[in-house]
């Protein structure tokens, strides 16, 4: 198992462990010895991974499994699972285990973080978003009134276990999708590792597990330093952001299920061309968009029903606007 750390906000850092084990077996060490175990869980994960939670069947666990959709990140989702821990008189000892996408990390994380003024919590990231983008950094939110992470605040996972075998029940168009936020980071800030996989974009809907781990182990890397450099994503941090300001509103306005990856795909490229409108970037940034989306079958249009006013509506709201 590999260690590395990532910054944190509290702490100095806390470790990300990237583990190759198939069974997941080395988790279990890590895993708090004493106190309550709350394990906020994605249900997809509970019904496709039944081996991995027996790990959990222990006399001090309890399961709170959460059905992912972007309309159950609440507050009031949140509240909903505060008050069951709660009822269970939860001590200082006792800690929430975040298991899922980015979405369960976040509601996890901030349940956690809100809870008696903090109880300790873990990520246990499942989807490519979850391992490359969303355990990294101290950042947890819930929406709120139509808007994309409207609540939130910053506070740091006791520590994060990387394992590349849960995304083999992914289906290749969500790998490629949430491909995305590592994209994001390379065209942002590292040039080299963007051409190292954009060079053979066609070879990426093909992947081998080995091949997959080295994408997560490399989008891990290079994200960390971006981490370590501005965790409040003031100044060169906020090129994280990228892609994020148009992609949360489509995000929020869309019916159809446009993945967050979809979306943040989408708002890079509307990023790129406003650059361009701008005379800040040239018409091969846009062809660079384009390619990426259209290698890895992702929209490269806005759908129709989604109207330009609305997304400038929305933008009121981004709490970065
Ligand atoms: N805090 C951050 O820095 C940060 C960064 C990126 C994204 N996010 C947030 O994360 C969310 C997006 O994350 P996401 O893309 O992981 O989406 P998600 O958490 O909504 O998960 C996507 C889908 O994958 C399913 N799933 C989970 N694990 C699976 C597995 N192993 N195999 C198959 N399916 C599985 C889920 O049930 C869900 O249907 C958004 O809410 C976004 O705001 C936060």
């Amino acid at each position: 198992m590999k260690t590395l750390y990532c910054k944190g906000i509290i702490k100095s850092n806390y470790p990300i462990y990237i583990s190759d084990k198939e069974n997941f077996e080395d988790l279990v060490p890590l895993l708090p010895m004493t106190g309550k175990k709350f394990i906020v869980v994605d249900q997809a994960v509970i019904s496709l991974f039944p081996d991995f939670m027996k790990i959990f069947e222990l006399e001090d666990s309890y399961i709170f499994p959460i059905n992912a959709s972007e309309d159950v990140k609440t507050f009031d989702k949140l509240r909903e699972l505060a008050s069951e821990i709660h009822e269970l008189k939860p001590s200082r000892d006792d800690s929430i285990i975040a298991i899922g996408g980015g979405l369960v990390l976040n509601l996890g994380g901030m349940t956690a973080s809100l809870i008696m003024r903090g109880m300790p919590f873990y990520y246990v990231p499942t989807t490519l978003t979850a391992q490359i983008d969303a355990s990294l950094g101290s950042k947890q939110a819930v929406n709120f009134k139509g808007a994309k992470n409207w609540m939130g605040m910053y506070n740091d996972p006791e520590f994060c276990y990387v394992n590349p075998h849960f995304l083999s029940t992914s289906t290749k168009k969500e790998i490629n999708s949430q491909a995305i936020e590592g994209f994001k980071l390379c065209l942002a800030t590292n040039k080299e590792l963007y051409l190292q996989f954009a060079n053979n974009l066609q070879h990426f809907n093909s992947l081998t597990y080995e091949e997959l781990h080295h994408f997560v182990e490399k989008m891990i890397e290079a994200k960390l330093p971006v981490v370590e450099k501005d965790l409040l994503e003031e100044n060169y941090g906020m090129s994280m952001l990228y892609g994020h300001t148009v992609g949360h509103a489509i995000e929020m306005l869309d019916h159809t299920n446009i993945t967050h990856g979809e979306a943040v795909g989408l708002g890079m490229l509307v990023a790129a061309k406003i650059s361009n409108l701008l005379g800040l970037a040239d018409d091969k940034l846009i062809t660079t968009h384009n390619d990426l989306l259209i290698s890895l079958d992702l929209p490269n249009k806005i759908p129709s029903y989604i109207s330009p006013t609305s997304i400038i509506e929305l933008l009121d709201y981004n709490k970065k606007n």
